[in-house]
């Protein structure tokens, strides 16, 4: 009887061992999704509808201070500012949300995003540029109170990923842009490294005074990409070596590079191998969220593949990913147990089949001689 239910129990691990994982990677909607304008209250919410386990959003401050929920320093892109403030563009022509109060920038409608000044969708197939809709710009408090509003309906534990844009920036304007997120968080006692909020920036030092300097316990990600896109003075070229990863684990709980940093292509999006960069994050105990998988934007011909290699070969903690709809939708579907074929076919040399062979065995043993 104890020898059948060792065997019982075994069998069962065995399936689950070898069933294609447990877990699933976690799903990052980037910007809330792909499908309708960019960090719109309406947009995260659909996130969240999808089912995505985090919602990434990037503030920045308006000239009164206030954290705005948008992804460029300037307004262009994803606005009518140019229409509602003819003339306080700057002499590049942009429009900055430093130069605005909230009150202004809550007169913008919000839409698809565009090339600045320009006006060419830069996603053509997605949601229309010219929609007569009128998306608002929102707030941390605002974007904070729908993610818990949700938590609390639904009974549910999503979290907020919250990107600090450009801290050096906002230096230059004498604003401490970190201190003013973790204020906001404050004021929802939201501080502790269990509470449904990480925050993350491409500015790496700023994420080492956010932890020793403003002594934050909160999860932060580091925000990793090529030095010539000048996202900040951080030197990723050093943050992505064994050294700069091993110094980064002493700081953050994850990274978020750029997905060529994690693998190798050619130009026509064909995969050459992988980096060491995930093997040292998870020597040193860091989770990896590479960004940002597009289903309309990606290298090589076959969406699906490409997440299933990140996922099985690379082995990423996650996917930073405007289709959270389209990750999730296959990676629950690569998660559905086995035939019982595959698991025996799979039984060959390992610790798990010599195990239930030894153990079925014993009992047939015991039945006899016993
Ligand atoms: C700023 O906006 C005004 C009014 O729309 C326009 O005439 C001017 O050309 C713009 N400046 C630049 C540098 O684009
Ligand atoms: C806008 O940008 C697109 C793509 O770069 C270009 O083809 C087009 O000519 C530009 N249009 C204007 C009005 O500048
Ligand atoms: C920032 O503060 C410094 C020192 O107090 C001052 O010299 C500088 O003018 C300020 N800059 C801005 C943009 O307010
Ligand atoms: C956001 O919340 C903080 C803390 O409660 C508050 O000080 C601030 O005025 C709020 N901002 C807005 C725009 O509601
Ligand atoms: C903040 O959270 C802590 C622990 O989660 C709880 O003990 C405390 O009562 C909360 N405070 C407020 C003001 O909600
Ligand atoms: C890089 O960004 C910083 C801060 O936004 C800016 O001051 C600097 O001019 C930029 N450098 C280049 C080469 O674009
Ligand atoms: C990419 O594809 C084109 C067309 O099929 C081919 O000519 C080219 O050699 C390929 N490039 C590489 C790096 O494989
Ligand atoms: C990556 O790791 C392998 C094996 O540990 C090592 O041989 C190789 O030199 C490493 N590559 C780099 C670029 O450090």
């Amino acid at each position: 009887m104890i020898l059948q239910s060792i065997l019982s129990i075994l069998v069962l691990l065995c399936i689950l061992q070898n069933a294609q994982s447990l877990t699933r990677p976690l799903v990052i909607g980037h910007r809330g999704t792909a499908y309708l304008p960019e960090l719109t209250l309406s947009t995260q919410s659909m996130a969240y509808a999808y089912g995505a386990d985090i919602i990434e959003i990037d503030v920045c401050l308006s000239r009164d201070n206030q954290l705005i929920v948008i992804h460029d320093i300037y307004l262009n892109g994803v606005s009518n500012v140019a229409d509602i403030f003819p003339n306080r563009n700057r002499s590049n022509g942009l429009h900055y949300v430093i130069d605005f109060d909230l009150e202004e920038l809550r007169r913008l409608n919000i839409h698809e995003r565009v090339i600045p000044l320009n006006g060419t969708q830069v996603f053509p197939l997605r949601f229309s540029a010219n929609a007569n809709i009128p998306f608002r710009l929102s707030t941390l408090n605002e974007t904070i109170e729908l993610l818990l509003g949700l938590n609390r309906a639904t009974k549910r534990q999503r979290q907020l990923l919250i990107e600090i844009k450009k801290p050096e920036y906002h230096l230059q304007y004498n604003k401490s842009i970190s201190s003013i997120v973790l204020a906001t968080l404050n004021a929802y006692n939201l501080t502790q490294s269990t509470d449904p909020v990480i925050i993350q920036t491409f500015h790496i030092e700023e994420l080492i005074y956010i932890r020793q300097v403003l002594q934050s316990n909160l999860r932060l990600f580091a925000l990793m990409t090529l030095n010539q896109v000048n996202e900040s003075s951080s030197n990723y070229d050093y943050y992505r070596s064994e050294e700069g990863i091993k110094s980064l684990s002493k700081i953050v709980q994850g990274l978020a590079p750029y997905y060529e940093f994690v693998v190798n292509y050619d130009s026509n999006g064909t995969v050459l191998g992988i980096t060491n960069f995930t093997k040292w994050a998870h020597q040193y105990g860091l989770a990896v969220y590479p960004f940002t998988f597009r289903q309309d934007y990606f290298p090589g011909k076959n969406f699906e593949q490409l997440i299933d290699f990140f996922w099985h070969t690379v082995q990423v903690d996650g996917f930073i990913t405007d289709h959270p709809d389209i990750v999730l939708q296959y990676l629950h579907k690569e998660m559905v147990l086995p035939q019982l074929n595959d698991i025996y076919q799979n039984l060959s040399p390992n610790l798990c089949s010599s195990s239930i062979l030894f153990l079925f065995t014993s009992i047939i043993i015991s039945k006899i001689f016993i």
